[in-house]
């Protein structure tokens, strides 16, 4: 369920008419739904209810400081993947000792930054990065908080470029060699070992890959305290899918997801941690495009939208599925057409859709792309020398422009041209 809804024959974000938005704003941007975010951050963590446990909101998936703020306010906590994103988080607000730092390449600089900072554990990813952060840590006299990302080789039956809990995956270390791995762990000056982590991929449409992967981690936390590891918290990674389209998906409910933890690591006693992104913000945000021009091909019509893949790269990148919808809503039973729905870049590949049944559109019309709050605006570029979209924030009756839109100034001053041109 979201906040963007068709009120009197125009689409409203909550209670703000999306055309008075694009009147302001300007197309394309991204529009966010407080009421969504909201909504989608309390479902897991009613999901937890009577579990110790913390939400660590994976903010890759959308990281303005504006929904981090949001989010925190509400109890979240964060899963950043660099230093960058580490900064940002605390520059909204988020205090480092609710904040985890994943990824499989964290460098000497982040590891400092962080351990300076202050950090809620490191999700360790290798033998080598175990190391540097021990050194790291006993460099500035500090004691690491770390839990060891296990890869449990289980198909997460996703897209390949987005399943992570596989053999052949660069994530985690096997869970066979895990025993080794934190039997080192413990001898290491730096590190003190709390827990374990595993996160199996994202989109994911059905529990059971999940339930493959949290009984492995319940048998390995029995094994890794006989062996005397302290484990007191499991993080268990996100990666929930969403509906993309509004027919006839039914991913599972955070509620089920809740349930299933419940049972399969419930009795460990353990406090839980989440990482979910997609979920949270996924359909919490749409990104509104207007027709530049309806052409005529040779046997298909094309929608040439001012919005582009580098605005939203998610079907040029994995031939995702992103509804599209007019702004002001068809009548009733109107007509419906194919269109080729594509944007102004050069190239093919900025291709939103194919054969797209729409209703009929005219060069002005404003559409929305939905369910594109998740990986839209953390993936979009300048490609083309085209302005990052703007990210604009609804709540209630209000909205307000939570990252303008740069002008060509700032963007082509960036460049400095060497002394010798
Ligand atoms: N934790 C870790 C360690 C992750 O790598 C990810 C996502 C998450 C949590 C959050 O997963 P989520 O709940 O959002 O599924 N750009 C791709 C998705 C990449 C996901 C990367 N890792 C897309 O647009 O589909």
């Amino acid at each position: 369920m979201d906040h963007f809804l068709y009120r009197d024959g125009a689409l409203f974000a909550e209670d703000v008419s999306v055309e008075d938005i694009a009147a302001s704003v300007g197309t394309p941007f991204y529009l966010y739904s407080t009421a969504t975010l909201t909504r989608h951050f309390q479902l897991f963590d009613e999901a937890l209810a009577g579990m110790d446990h913390m939400v660590c909101y994976a903010m890759k998936a959308a990281s303005n400081q504006a929904i981090l703020r949001t989010l925190a306010e509400l109890g979240a906590g964060m899963d950043v993947v660099s230093g960058g994103e580490y900064a940002r988080a605390r520059a909204a607000g988020v205090p480092g000792d609710r904040i985890v730092f994943s990824g499989v390449g964290k460098t000497r600089e982040e590891i400092r930054q962080v351990l300076e900072g202050g950090i809620r554990q490191f999700n360790v990813e290798s033998e080598p990065e175990l190391r540097v952060i021990s050194e790291v840590a006993s460099s500035l006299g500090k004691t690491a908080p770390i839990t060891v990302r296990v890869n449990p080789d289980v198909d997460a039956k996703t897209h390949a470029k987005i399943a992570t809990g596989k053999s052949e995956n660069k994530f985690g270390i096997p869970i066979s060699k895990a025993r080794e791995v934190y039997a080192e762990a413990a001898a290491l000056p730096g590190i003190e070992v709390i827990g374990i982590d595993v996160h199996i991929g994202s989109q994911l449409t059905e529990l059971e890959p999940y339930e493959l992967a949290y009984r492995k981690v319940a048998d390995l936390t029995e094994q890794l305290r006989a062996d005397g590891h302290v484990i007191k918290r499991l993080d268990l990674g996100g990666g929930l899918g969403i509906p993309y389209t509004r027919s006839n998906e039914a991913p599972p409910l955070p509620s089920d997801y809740g349930a299933l933890i419940k049972r399969t690591v419930g009795h460990l006693g353990c406090e839980i941690e989440i990482e979910p992104g997609r979920l949270i913000v996924g359909n919490a945000g749409i990104l509104v495009s207007r027709v530049v021009y309806v052409k005529q091909g040779e046997g298909r019509q094309f929608l040439i939208l001012d919005g582009a893949m580098n605005d939203l790269i998610r079907p040029a990148m994995y031939d995702a599925h992103h509804d599209i919808i007019p702004v002001i809503e068809p009548a009733p039973g109107a007509e419906q057409q194919p269109y080729d729905i594509v944007g102004p870049v050069c190239e093919s590949g900025d291709t939103f859709a194919r054969n797209r049944m729409m209703p009929p559109l005219r060069a002005g019309d404003l559409v929305a792309f939905r369910s594109a709050g998740a990986y839209g605006a953390v993936m979009a570029s300048e490609y083309n020398t085209r302005p990052l979209v703007p990210e604009v924030l609804a709540k209630g009756d209000q909205f307000a422009v939570i990252r303008k839109r740069p002008d060509f100034d700032e963007i082509i001053n960036r460049d400095t041209i060497p002394p010798w041109l």
